[in-house]
């Protein structure tokens, strides 16, 4: 096992009628800034929660926050949060309101421009403004990790950054809002959480025992639960399994003391700029044939992944490992994923010249858990997703 610090300074405050404690868990003489996106906390209420509860608070409401929050709309919080002194955000949306409220909380304070957060992809450590969050979509994780990704308009660059002091002080985690999601989003939560699980456990074999059982425990149970909760949204018992999933998913507990991969994420990004292709259909696009270009280095922990959480009774390593990313894409097309480019957009011919000079252009000359996802791959990679 490698060496590790595990840090996780977030109070998660999970359960049903929790959005009530708010009024604990800020401070009473805050000046709250309210941030959400385009109105789904309007239609399912919890707006209306939110505010009876900070009944009393001095709120600035801030909406508008985008799916693949744009720098350009975020800095317009930052002007707001300087001319008012604000002293305290709350997020209440998914993963895109988490992470623009992230971004918002680093840029206030910054010396220098806020752009080079994301372009010089800085590690921020200090200096931010207060955020807690109410997730209402499970996926990201956003909720208890210190990662967050934004989009610059200008350039169509999808980019993440993050830090120590990026983490939400609590994150209150109510089941009941994934009643009033759309079967699209609930399939998108689901694989975004799977494949958070993969890109930290999907490399070679490693020492960290009770790693890969916690990861294999997340993917069976994603498994178990998804295509109900799709179907079945308000069914609490799984909606509670499903956000807890996705926390553990990406709270930071499962890449410690192992070899972690991301590149799925990373060339998956590059599609969601160029065509806004939701975040998880990405992943599910590009997940499985980064698993075929790079099955020799991943074959064993394919193996592995195979028999432990899909059942695979094969013997033959090569012949478990190739069953094990044939049943992968099975499940993410009964999840509801295409998992070609070209289900997308007609206008793919140039994506992979497009990626693999931006990658080169970045310096990524090696991706991966081995660094050895080299831009040719990268370009193999994504002509297979065509
Ligand atoms: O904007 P509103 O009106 O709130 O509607 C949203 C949005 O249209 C809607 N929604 C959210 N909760 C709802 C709801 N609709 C009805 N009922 C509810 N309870 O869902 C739509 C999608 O929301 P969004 O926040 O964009 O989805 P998600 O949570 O999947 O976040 C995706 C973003 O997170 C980034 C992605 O790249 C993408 O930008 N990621 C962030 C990560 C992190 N910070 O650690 C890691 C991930 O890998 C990912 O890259
Ligand atoms: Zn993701």
């Amino acid at each position: 096992m490698l060496n590790f610090e595990y840090y996780n300074p977030v109070n998660y405050v999970f359960g049903r009628g929790q959005i009530a404690k708010l009024t604990s868990l800020i401070p009473k003489n805050a000046k709250v800034l309210l941030a959400y996106g385009g109105g789904s906390i309007f239609n399912n209420g919890v707006h209306k929660q939110v505010t009876d509860a900070l009944a009393g608070y001095e709120i600035t409401e801030f909406g508008g926050i985008e799916p693949n929050p744009r720098y350009e709309t975020v800095m317009k919080a930052v002007e707001i949060v300087r001319e008012k002194n604000i002293d305290f955000i709350l997020a209440v949306g998914g993963g895109s309101v988490i992470d623009g409220v992230k971004f918002i909380s680093a840029a206030v304070k910054f010396e220098g421009d806020p752009v080079d957060i994301l372009v010089k992809r800085i590690r921020i450590l200090d200096n931010t403004i207060p955020f807690g969050t109410v997730l209402t979509l499970p996926a990201t994780g956003s909720e208890m990790n210190s990662g967050s990704v934004i989009t610059i308009d200008k350039t169509q660059e999808k980019l993440s950054f993050g830090g120590p002091a990026v983490f939400p002080v609590f994150s209150i985690c109510d089941p009941e809002t994934v009643a009033s999601l759309p079967k699209r989003q609930v399939q998108n939560g689901i694989i975004d959480a799977y494949t958070h699980v993969m890109e930290q456990y999907l490399t070679y074999p490693h020492d960290a025992l009770l790693q890969d059982r916690i990861a294999e425990s997340i993917l069976q149970t994603l498994i178990e639960i998804g295509p109900g909760v799709a179907e079945n949204p308000s069914d609490y018992k799984l909606a509670a399994n499903f956000m807890w999933c996705a926390t553990m998913a990406l709270n930071g507990l499962i890449q410690k003391g192992v070899p972690t991969d991301w590149a799925t994420h990373m060339i998956g990004h590059e599609l969601t700029a160029l065509y806004e292709i939701d975040h998880a259909r990405t992943l599910a696009i590009i997940g499985p044939n980064l698993y075929r270009v790079m099955f020799d280095t991943k074959k064993e922990k394919l193996a592995q992944y195979g028999r432990r959480v899909l059942n695979i009774t094969e013997t033959d390593t090569e012949k478990a490992a190739l069953e094990a990313i044939e049943k992968t894409v099975e499940f993410f097309h009964k999840m509801g994923m295409e998992t070609k480019i070209s289900n997308y957009t007609n206008d793919y011919e140039s994506t992979a010249d497009f990626i693999v000079k931006r990658f080169e252009e970045r310096g990524w000359k090696g991706l991966g858990e081995r660094q050895n996802i080299t831009p040719e791959r990268v370009r193999a990679i994504v002509e297979m997703s065509y």
